[in-house]
């Protein structure tokens, strides 16, 4: 049988821990690695994996942040079955995390046969595949799983001291001999126990050792010791298990995510000028024809379809960015989103909720905020759009801007709608002040400030009139001598 099919499961995520080497007031498992946190990479994974599981994450340190954090993974995977157990204050160590299991009522009831997965919250990079192997039932007479790998620098992590196949002990670091330092076997606090072994062996931990901590590694000697026998999967891909301690570890983890992702989609036919300097967080959808050139962040849920191009520079953060549309060198799109065909930038900047229809164009300094643009509508340069609704086919020329805000709150509302319908031609230097709506139509002269609204195909003029004083320039020239 394999193991995503329905056998009962629990899988266990150890986040109580301080993470003191990160020197960070975030706790550890909530820093993000490729846009994830590191305890929702590992949910995610599992979850992925293993649908049907009863995820347990053990919460202590900084709690109330890793609880707000789980209860939006939840909402996010409603069907997903998400507990959270607290370890006691003052938090001792990994065996200690795991004991808390023991006094939660859905593990109490597990018969004691079930099959239980503990990972530690502070390994990114643990695949489906790593979940799957591990998760794998049991042979008949074994209680425990053991995954270890092998290490070229071993230092740091816990290493194994095995008696033939199985493993003896797990030593720390902190308590090793010089001889067990020299093993480069090593343990990255991923197990599956039965059940049953846990209910026994746990209350069984002592704390006599270096950090006088209930070590969960402690668990393979008792099982040795009381001749409750294990297996071992070595794991051949060291680089799925490295473990996040400190801000530099955390870099070079997210270095090695982020590169996954981008071969993930390279290989699915998006096309990277430098995969070392682009970043695409996890959580970002492109389609195949996507070219994404230097510099570029993708960030969020952004999502960019088929044949568009993200040009040097570009920020994308929960943007969507429609087919074939391009948005050029140096713009910064937040939650909005780019018809199929249009242009954006270079040096665009759109701000929050705003709407750039198909084939639209809106070119170099040009700003929007809550604002909608219709299609084949053109911001060619230089101009703010706030709290706008343009229609259609619209001309805007270049230093255009609505004037949104006049520094007083009315009902709670701050900046005031400007309204554009479809055809409408908007001359160069033009301000409008809102509220106002120019109907469909409409033409405003450059250089007006409106201050009224523009009937349908009227045409607007807010200006000085010109007055030329023929021969007055050599006179002015003359007063400067
Ligand atoms: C642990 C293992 C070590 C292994 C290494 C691999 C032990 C004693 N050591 O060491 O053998 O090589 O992981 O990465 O198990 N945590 C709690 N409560 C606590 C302490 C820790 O929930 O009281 C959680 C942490 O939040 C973290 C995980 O357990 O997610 C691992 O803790 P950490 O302190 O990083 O253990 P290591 O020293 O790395
Ligand atoms: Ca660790």
């Amino acid at each position: 049988m394999k193991s995503s099919q329905k056998q009962p499961i629990f899988a266990v995520f150890l986040a109580a821990g301080h993470g003191k080497r990160m020197r960070s007031t975030l706790p550890k498992v909530l820093h993000e690695c490729a846009g994830k946190s590191l305890i929702s990479r590992s949910l995610d994974e599992v979850y992925q994996s293993l649908p049907h599981a009863n995820l347990v994450v053990v919460v202590g340190h900084a709690k109330d942040q890793v609880i707000a954090h789980l209860e939006s993974w939840k909402q996010k995977n409603p069907n997903a079955h998400l507990e959270w157990v607290e370890q006691p204050t003052p938090q001792r160590g990994t065996g200690h995390a795991v004991q808390s299991l023991l006094t939660l009522e859905s593990f109490k009831k597990a018969d004691p046969g079930t099959d239980v997965l503990v990972l530690p919250g502070d390994l990114p990079l643990v695949t489906g595949a790593l979940v799957q192997c591990l998760s794998e039932p049991l042979g008949k007479s074994a209680h425990y799983r053991l995954l270890t790998t092998v290490l070229a620098d071993p230092t740091g992590y816990g290493r194994v001291v095995r008696s033939g196949k199985t493993a003896k002990k797990i030593v720390e670091e902190r308590d090793a001999s010089p001889a067990e330092k020299k093993i480069r076997e090593v343990a990255c606090s991923l197990y599956l126990f039965k059940a049953s072994l846990l209910k026994t062996l746990l209350p069984k931990l002592k704390d006599n050792n270096a950090q006088k901590e209930f070590y969960l590694t402690d668990l393979i000697s008792l099982a040795f010791k009381t001749k409750k026998k294990g297996e071992i999967l070595e794991w051949r891909e060291p680089g799925d298990l490295r473990g996040v301690n400190d801000l530099w570890e955390l870099a070079e983890a997210e270095a090695t995510a982020r590169l996954r992702v981008i071969k993930k989609w390279a290989k699915e036919g998006v096309r990277f000028v430098d995969p070392n300097r682009v970043r695409v967080d996890d959580t970002v959808v492109l389609a195949a024809g996507v070219l994404v050139e230097e510099g570029a962040i993708l960030t969020g849920e952004t999502v960019v379809e088929e044949g568009a191009k993200i040009g040097p520079n570009v920020s994308l953060k929960n943007a969507r960015v429609g087919k074939n549309a391009e948005v050029k060198t140096g713009s910064f799109v937040e939650n909005s989103s780019i018809g199929e065909g249009a242009k954006v930038g270079p040096y665009a900047h759109l701000r929050p909720n705003s709407q750039v229809g198909a084939h639209a164009k809106i070119g170099n300094f040009v700003e929007l905020k809550e604002t909608t643009i219709g299609a084949h509508t053109s911001v060619a340069h230089l101009s703010y759009l706030g709290d706008a609704t343009v229609g259609e086919r619209v001309n805007i020329g270049c230093g255009f801007v609505t004037c949104n805000f006049d520094g007083r709150v009315i009902n709670g509302k701050r900046k005031h709608p400007t309204t554009i319908g479809d055809d409408c031609f908007i001359g160069s230097d033009c301000q409008v002040v809102a509220p106002i709506k120019i109907e469909r139509g409409a033409y405003i002269a450059s250089g007006s400030t409106v201050t009224k609204d523009v009937p349908a195909d009227a045409l607007a003029i807010a200006r000085t009139r010109q007055e030329n004083k023929l021969g007055y320039a050599p006179r002015l020239r003359g007063m400067s001598k």
